[in-house]
């Protein structure tokens, strides 16, 4: 192997690592370089689900995700709606990759991989633990923070944070 050749990945084929990225965090950031570090290919997946109010749109959501990650072979971000197995199996993917950062997030994790398992026994949800530095970070504190003023360094991309300065009237 020559020193331009990338680090070969631990599992060739397609994951998924969805979400509803309202707005993507750098917790999301940094769990989507270490799933690149394990799969050759990954598809971050924004939900678009009518019944749920965000923020930001669905493009919005993945046009944020665009501009924050930079260009790279095996990146790609889409959307999808409906079950999240019934993409997966259309994108043809076996893995569905979480982000678990403390306890909390436990019991809503468990119950959508094991649906998800029911529906669709040939796919697999796969955890990886949210990085220590951001397992108090959520899109809702973001949100949240954002929506007073609060300062977002170190939370979201720059490109997030002026994007929701904008929608919030803070710019
Ligand atoms: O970032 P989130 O909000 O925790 O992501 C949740 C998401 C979008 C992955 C989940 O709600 C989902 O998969 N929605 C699609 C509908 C679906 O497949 N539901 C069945 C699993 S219980």
């Amino acid at each position: 192997m020559t020193d331009s050749e990338p680090e070969p990945t631990l599992c060739e084929g397609l994951a998924i690592y969805p979400g509803s990225f309202d707005p993507i965090t750098n917790g999301h950031v940094e769990l989507i370089f270490r799933g690149l570090e394990v799969f050759d290919r990954l598809v971050v997946a924004v939900a678009h689900n009518p019944r749920k109010q965000t923020l930001f749109t669905t493009d919005e959501r993945a046009e944020m995700i665009r501009q924050a990650l930079p260009e790279r072979k095996g990146l790609e971000v889409d959307s999808f709606e409906g079950l999240l197995v019934d993409y997966a199996r259309a994108r043809g993917a076996h893995v569905i990759l979480r982000g678990l950062r403390a306890v909390a997030d436990f019991e809503y994790e468990l119950q959508m991989a094991n649906m998800n398992k029911k529906l669709c026994p040939g796919v697999e949800t796969l955890f990886m633990m949210t990085g220590e530095r951001y397992f108090f970070l959520s899109s809702q504190s973001v949100r949240e923070v954002a929506t007073f003023g609060g300062p977002l360094d170190g939370l979201v991309p720059e490109t997030v944070a002026e994007a929701l300065r904008r929608k919030l009237g803070h710019d």
